[in-house]
């Protein structure tokens, strides 16, 4: 919603303060949206050509958002950074995020290697959270990349958080998210040991998964067709 639909379809007319403010959002919106497009769309043209190439394909399915409002604030707020719009950009790496779900660990690494290898792409962040798991157990490895996106008369190289992880990850990292959410924060202790346990099972299985996917690829390629 930007501040012309407030006045011509509910009759609001807003201060100037509003107006503003909900045009710099628009504007947040728009950028970001688009440097989503253009990740996406790279992670989509890998994931056909690795199937053609190796009869499988890495990803899963992908997820994608643009911080509201609200969490930008929140954010800005909890880490102590400066409330002003145009420093945004460079305080908040994630405001605009693509989740990748990939099948199998190696395609974890397999996509993360294919897209930062991109002449265009800028890594300026990487954590490793299946290597180093948070202490609560959560896994998944973390990309920020700047791309740049060409609009009518510019170009802005603009910051994408891309978070990459296995099914069972996510379906880890769902519920934890999901509790921490219902419990306000704390997670009763009973249950985050419980949680801890789940995610080295998932890790377990994950690597099994991975061992028995690997095996048949070997089988696929030792069988004459
Ligand atoms: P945030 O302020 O949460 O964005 O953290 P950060 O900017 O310091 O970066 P970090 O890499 O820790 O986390 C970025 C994002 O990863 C979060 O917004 C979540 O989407 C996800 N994430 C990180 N830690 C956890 C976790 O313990 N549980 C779940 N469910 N998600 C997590
Ligand atoms: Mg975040």
């Amino acid at each position: 919603m930007n501040a012309n639909t407030l006045s011509q379809d509910f009759g609001i007319e807003p201060s100037a303060d509003l107006k503003n403010i909900l045009m710099e959002y628009a504007k947040i919106n728009k950028n970001y949206t688009a440097a989503i497009r253009e990740v996406k769309t790279k992670l989509e043209i890998l994931d056909d050509d690795f199937q053609l190439l190796h009869k499988h394909n890495p990803i899963h399915h992908m997820e994608s958002r643009v911080k509201s409002p609200e969490s930008i604030l929140e954010k800005l707020t909890r880490k102590g950074y400066d409330l002003d719009l145009n420093h945004i950009s460079k305080q908040l790496l994630d405001i605009g995020g693509i989740r990748v779900i990939c099948h199998y660990v190696d395609d974890i690494y397999t996509v993360a290697q294919l897209l930062k290898k991109q002449d265009d792409i800028t890594v300026i962040r990487e954590i490793d959270y299946i290597k180093n798991p948070k202490p609560n157990g959560y896994r998944s490895l973390h990309l920020v990349v700047e791309v740049p996106v060409f609009f009518v008369n510019r170009v802005e190289k603009i910051p994408v958080e891309v978070q990459i992880r296995t099914m069972a990850m996510d379906f880890w990292a769902s519920l934890e998210h999901q509790l921490r959410y219902k419990a306000e924060g704390e997670i009763p202790k009973f249950i985050a040991d419980e949680l801890k346990e789940c995610s080295e099972n998932i890790a377990d299985s994950d690597l099994q998964m991975q061992k028995i996917h690997s095996f048949l690829e070997d089988l696929d390629k030792f069988t004459p067709k």
